[in-house]
């Protein structure tokens, strides 16, 4: 059964200072994602972090809560499969979130282009 949906969208534009994107990287990205960012060129790592951040709140919003109590940025890891699809794992909180409100499934996607960033999220019950 569906939970719930999300969707976002970002203007890459707005994290083009590289200094400032590496400052909201730090609160929005987990260590493994830092690291990844760090390991990009500057123009790499930008589009990345937009792609992270509309996931983030693109699951945020299929939680229906936004970005509060254990639905934060921290406890939200994005990976990457074989083949290149995000996968979402909960980290802290948000797994019991998850577990309590038995929710097995989480399905991540995310188009991009020079200037958007865009992300759906559904998340899926028993
Ligand atoms: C819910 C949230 C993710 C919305 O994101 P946003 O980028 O501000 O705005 P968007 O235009 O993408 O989305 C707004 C729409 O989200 C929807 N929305 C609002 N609250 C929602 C909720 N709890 N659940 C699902 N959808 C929600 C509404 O349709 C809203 O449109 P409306 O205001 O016309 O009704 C936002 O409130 C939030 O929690 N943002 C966190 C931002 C933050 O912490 N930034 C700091 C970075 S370090």
């Amino acid at each position: 059964m569906i939970y719930g949906i999300g969707n976002d969208i970002l203007e890459i534009s707005r994290l083009s200072d590289y200094k400032r994107s590496t400052n909201l990287a730090l609160k929005v990205l987990t260590a493994y994602e830092y690291d990844v960012f760090k390991n990009l060129s500057e123009s790499k790592a930008i589009k990345y972090l937009a792609n992270q951040y509309v996931c983030k709140e693109a699951i945020s919003k299929a939680f229906g809560t936004g970005i509060r109590n254990e639905v934060i940025f921290t406890n939200m890891e994005i990976h990457r499969d074989s083949l290149g699809k995000p996968v979402l794992t909960p980290l802290g909180k948000l797994k019991e979130l998850m577990e309590n409100e038995q929710i097995t499934s989480t399905h991540v996607t995310i188009s991009d282009t020079n200037m958007h960033s865009l992300a759906t999220v559904v998340l899926e019950t028993g």
